[in-house]
């Protein structure tokens, strides 16, 4: 059975529009919304989802392989939204671990991925990504952040259309790329949208503090941080990265 497209005009989110009919909907089923009135973002944060401005996608990847074999699932995701850029002909965006998609300015997209159902058997991953296409003052005053949209890099803003297409076709197309050949068919070119490579950085645990220098990432998709104690792996997305 084929993936559906849906474009609804209103939802709370479109991930939890996933979330409720999972059941009943085939492997790779997308679903847009013009707005969302409960958008999500990551830690708990809302994700602010006015309509006539951006895109707002969320799509069902089922695995066979458990959730165990998808820690680099969020990172290969930023870069399938890198590569969308790349194929509207957008230049200026990179990667902040593990899935920010940033420019200079702010930030472009978030990318947040849900997992659920078992350890080492049936599990299936909803994937939701909210791209900037074209940001309001208002916007840019209620974002708590530095955020940037695709329209002032690009120099005038793409067809939205035109951009929710290359990104579904990215999400196809990169998404059966991670079940057969998993993170390491991402890791190069995620080295090469790595903003943190080579930068000092504090990485911020729950009660802890830890300082060193970007060392890219691993196969599996944990962060490398080079400290006075050699390389050490940042696996948990528990923690918040900051340059120092
Ligand atoms: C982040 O905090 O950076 C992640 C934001 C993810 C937002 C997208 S918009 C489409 C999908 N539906 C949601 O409610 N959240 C995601």
């Amino acid at each position: 059975r084929m993936g559906t497209l849906e474009l609804h005009w209103e939802v709370d989110s479109t991930s939890s529009e996933i979330q409720r009919r999972q059941a009943s909907l085939a492997d790779l089923s997308m679903v847009l919304a013009e707005t969302q009135t409960a958008g999500r973002g990551r830690r708990g944060r809302r994700w602010l989802s006015p309509p006539g401005l951006n895109v707002y996608l969320s799509c069902l990847k089922r695995f066979d392989a458990g959730f165990a074999a998808l820690s680099g699932l969020s990172l290969a995701v930023g870069v399938i939204v890198m590569r969308t850029l790349t194929a509207l002909g957008i230049e200026g965006a990179g990667l902040k671990w593990p899935n920010d998609v940033l420019s200079r300015d702010g930030k472009l997209a978030g990318i947040l991925v849900e997992l659920g159902g078992e350890y080492q058997g049936p599990c299936a991953a909803i994937i939701g990504v909210g791209l900037n296409v074209r940001l309001t003052d208002a916007l840019h005053e209620q974002a708590g952040q530095p955020v940037n949209d695709l329209a002032t890099l690009a120099g005038n803003a793409p067809d939205r259309n035109c951009v929710a297409a290359a990104l579904i076709t990215a999400l196809a197309e990169g998404l059966d790329q991670f079940e057969r050949e998993g993170f390491a068919a991402f890791v190069n070119e995620y080295a090469r949208y790595d903003l943190l490579s080579g930068e000092p950085l504090s990485v911020h645990g729950a009660n802890t503090v830890l300082e060193g220098v970007g060392a890219g990432v691993d196969a599996r998709g944990a962060l490398l941080l080079k400290t006075g104690e050699g390389v050490q792996r940042i696996d948990s997305a528990d923690v918040s990265v900051r340059r120092a």
